[in-house]
């Protein structure tokens, strides 16, 4: 069952969702949170950058949801470049606790499997932020995706290519494969926070959200969460 807030605009939505962080960080110590990309949950990383001042994230860790294939760790669109930048340099995360699926072509093989693991082994990730692409993926779980899927190796629609050449200097630079957490994986964790701002996700909101449970609509997997919180603000929730 999920629990739609809708909030005034994406400031405030960074906010609450950072007093969720902070109080969770707050009641346990060896928190672990799941980080997304993009540029919605971009609000999250600021306002808890400005309100963390004194907390102690020294046993915090972090799993990023997804990475591009082939791109070096060190190129600054990779998403281990994006959460080093966005979170854990502003926030004041212990970077040796953040992961990122390894998207090296020659380890891709177990990748996946050593994702998994690692999640596993930090006991799970307690609160995932999400976001949402507009064909309604998430992490880069792409339309056909299996809710029971785990971390593997996919690839990118056009759409979303499309989408995220803004970050390239070329369209034909964004890499075709990406390693992401499976919707199987996404769903083990405790809460879910989705977050979607502006007209362009409305499609896809409404359909994540009241839309049939289908692979089709990736974002439709977030109904079998017992514990998921919508945060829109009015334009991302104007088609329920
Ligand atoms: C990328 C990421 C997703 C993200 C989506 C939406 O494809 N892999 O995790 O949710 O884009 O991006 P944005 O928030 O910039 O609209």
């Amino acid at each position: 069952m999920a629990e739609v807030v809708i909030v005034k605009n994406s400031r405030a939505a960074g906010e609450l969702v950072a007093d969720a962080i902070l109080s969770l960080v707050a009641s346990k110590k060896n928190a672990v949170l799941g980080l997304a990309t993009g540029s919605t949950p971009l609000p999250v990383y600021q306002a808890l950058a400005e309100r963390a001042v004194g907390t102690d994230f020294s046993q915090v860790s972090g799993f990023a949801l997804d990475e591009y294939v082939g791109l070096p760790a060190s190129h600054p669109e990779s998403y281990r470049s994006v959460i080093t930048r966005e979170v854990v340099e502003p926030v004041g995360l212990v970077p040796e606790r953040i992961r990122v699926p390894n998207g090296a072509t020659e380890t891709i093989e177990t990748a996946g499997a050593d994702y998994e693991r690692a999640i596993e082994e930090a006991g799970g990730v307690d609160l995932q932020i999400l976001g949402i692409g507009t064909d309604g993926h998430i992490g880069f779980n792409e339309p056909g995706s299996s809710f029971a899927s785990l971390t593997r190796v996919k690839t990118l629609t056009e759409r979303t290519r499309a989408d995220n050449a803004r970050f390239f200097d070329s369209p034909d630079d964004v890499p075709m494969h990406c390693i992401t957490q499976g919707l199987g994986t996404i769903l083990r964790a405790r809460h879910l926070v989705l977050l979607a701002f502006g007209e362009g996700k409305a499609d896809a909101v409404a359909a994540a959200i009241e839309g049939p449970l289908a692979s089709i609509l990736p974002g439709s997997a977030v109904q079998l969460h017992p514990h998921a919180t919508i945060v829109l603000d009015e334009a991302a929730a104007s088609k329920l």
